[in-house]
Parts: C-alpha cells; sequence; structure tokens
C-alpha cells in the first residue's frame, strides 16, 4: 500500500522564546497523571485495551502556566498553520481544547490509538528521545490497535522546538512508550479547524466524555 499520510514541520528552536523548555517542564509537572478510559468516537485501541495510562496539562493550566504558548497558537503558529492548509484555518473559540499537553513518565505510558476529530493538528514536540516516544501513524485507515497500526506505518521521532502539522482525521495514530523509566515526554497538541471541517463539527460525545457537558 502506498503510504499517503504526510506531514510538515517547522523547526522554531530560534524562535520559541529563551528558556521555554524549562518552562514547559515545569508546567508538566501539573499534570494530571492516571489511567484514562478510551475516548469515545475517536479512539482506535483494540477491543480489549479499555484504559491507557497518560499524563494531561489541562488547557486551562495552560494558559495559566504558559501563556506565551496560549498567544503563540492563536497568532504565530496559527499563521504558520495556514501555510500549510488550502483553506483558512482558525484557532478553537473553546478554552478546553486549543493546547494542552501530553506527558509520558516513565516506560510504563502511551498515548491511546485514536483518529483525529479536527482536520489540522499541529505538535510542539518539547522533549528528544533517542529511542521510544515516537509518533506513530497507520497508513491503513482500518487499522485497529498499537499492533496493527505498527503493522504499516510512518514513525516520527519527537526533537523538541519542531513544530509539525498533519490531518489525522482517516490515519489511526499513537504515541510509543519511553524506554527508560527516568524520561518524560512532553508535546503540546494544538486543535484547528478550518472552512470546510469547522469546530462546531467537534462530536459533541468527546466533550461530554472529556468535560462532562450535556
Ligand atoms: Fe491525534
Amino acid at each position: 500500500m502506498l503510504p499517503t499520510f504526510r506531514w510538515t514541520t517547522f523547526d522554531l528552536n530560534n524562535w520559541l522564546p529563551p528558556g521555554w523548555q524549562q518552562d514547559v517542564a515545569a508546567a508538566a509537572e501539573a499534570a494530571d497523571v492516571r489511567a484514562f478510559p478510551r475516548t469515545p468516537v475517536i479512539s482506535r485501541e483494540s477491543q480489549e485495551v479499555q484504559e491507557i495510562a497518560r499524563g494531561r496539562v489541562h488547557a486551562d493550566q495552560v494558559s495559566h502556566h504558559l501563556p506565551w504558548l496560549v498567544k503563540a497558537y492563536r497568532n504565530e503558529l496559527l499563521e504558520l498553520a495556514s501555510e500549510v492548509s488550502s483553506e483558512p484555518v482558525r484557532a478553537a473559540e473553546d478554552d478546553r481544547y486549543g493546547v494542552v499537553l501530553n506527558v509520558q513518565r516513565g516506560a510504563g505510558m502511551r498515548f491511546e490509538c485514536h483518529v483525529d476529530s479536527n482536520p489540522l493538528t499541529g505538535l510542539l514536540f518539547c522533549t528528544d528521545h533517542a529511542a521510544g516516544g515516537e509518533l506513530v501513524i497507520a497508513n491503513d485507515h482500518e487499522a485497529r490497535g498499537v499492533a496493527e497500526v505498527d503493522r504499516n506505518c510512518s514513525v516520527i521521532r519527537p526533537h523538541a522546538g519542531h513544530l509539525i502539522f498533519f490531518d489525522a482525521r482517516q490515519y489511526p495514530h499513537y504515541a510509543r512508550v519511553l524506554t527508560a523509566e527516568s524520561e518524560t515526554r512532553i508535546v503540546a497538541v494544538m486543535n484547528f479547524y478550518t472552512k470546510s471541517c469547522p469546530e462546531s463539527t467537534r462530536p459533541r460525545e468527546l466533550n461530554k466524555h472529556l468535560y462532562g457537558d450535556n
């Protein structure tokens, strides 16, 4: 099968504010770390997996600890997102899922295998890893669970300061476990929307599951 998934990388190392990595690491201390139940609608875990241990710094905490990141999301990073999209791009209006941090500590956590509901995702990698912690994206739209994703995939190794953009609405993806107990993986996840797939299309079940919306 010819792979069709693609992504665009921007190296922001010379643009990000001095001390940004330490800032992010400090914010990650506040992560909500636990076993999260599989997410409705967008999960692509295999049937037997009901929960996945990971950490999340919620959007309100990101606003509090990393105001420069939220400002960048709504301005300069939105500009870059617009460069890679063929149609107008908007940041999320709902502050609960604009920018969050995903955090993995040690060798027992990974990020859930899922598809995205938003048409454009930006990931700012905040840590480097020689091995482990890769973002793995299936070329097969029907892949379920990490074993099926791994069978035919693109693998992106995190590089601190690299911002990548992609559309993974059709491509199941997950983040691999780290190889050492001493390591922490942090990535800032940004949701963007487009004219043809606006924020109003976000599944209501997702907000109900994540935030208790009715
Ligand atoms: Fe995703």
